[in-house]
């Protein structure tokens, strides 16, 4: 049975206040400076900005690849701040898609490999060479 999706209009995303600062050497970038956005069920976005305005910076938080500085971030009603690093894990496997601009592939790994690992490490289970991929039929 199909799981039920939120009803829309409910907030998805809700970012508040949100900062992102990266320190290189003696030098504070300020790539997110108290930024606001909500996501309803339901709605498609874009995000335009010149380059350097902070949306890949936006899109990785938003994608539980980074945390902000500050600020609140809450995924489906829960702030995200408050997960360990395998409750985050969980959500990216579970709850978000994402299509990179570049493609992120590991170096030299088979094709089924690829696709076994996030959840074996999800899992705990390590790592899945390509023969263990092979016998679980991937
Ligand atoms: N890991 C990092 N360390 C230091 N500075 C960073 C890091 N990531 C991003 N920045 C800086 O933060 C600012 C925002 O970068 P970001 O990549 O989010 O911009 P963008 O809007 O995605 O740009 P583009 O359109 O070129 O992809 C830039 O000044 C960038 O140099
Ligand atoms: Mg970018």
């Amino acid at each position: 049975m199909p799981r039920e999706g939120p009803e829309i209009g409910y907030s998805v995303i809700k970012i508040e206040g949100v900062k992102r600062t990266f320190v290189v050497g003696d030098v504070k970038v300020e790539a997110l400076r108290g930024d606001d956005l909500i996501v309803r069920a339901g709605e498609f976005i874009a995000i335009m900005g010149r380059s350097g305005s902070g949306k890949s910076t936006l899109m990785k938080i938003m994608g539980c690849l980074d945390r902000p500085t500050s600020g609140h971030y809450f995924l489906e009603g829960v702030d995200v701040a408050g997960l360990k690093e395998s409750d985050l894990a969980a959500v990216r496997s579970e709850r978000l898609g994402f299509v990179f601009q570049s493609f992120n592939l590991l170096a030299r790994a088979h094709q089924r490999h690829r696709e076994c690992r996030p959840t074996a490490l999800l899992r705990g289970l390590g790592a899945v060479g390509p023969h263990r991929a092979n016998r679980a039929g991937a």
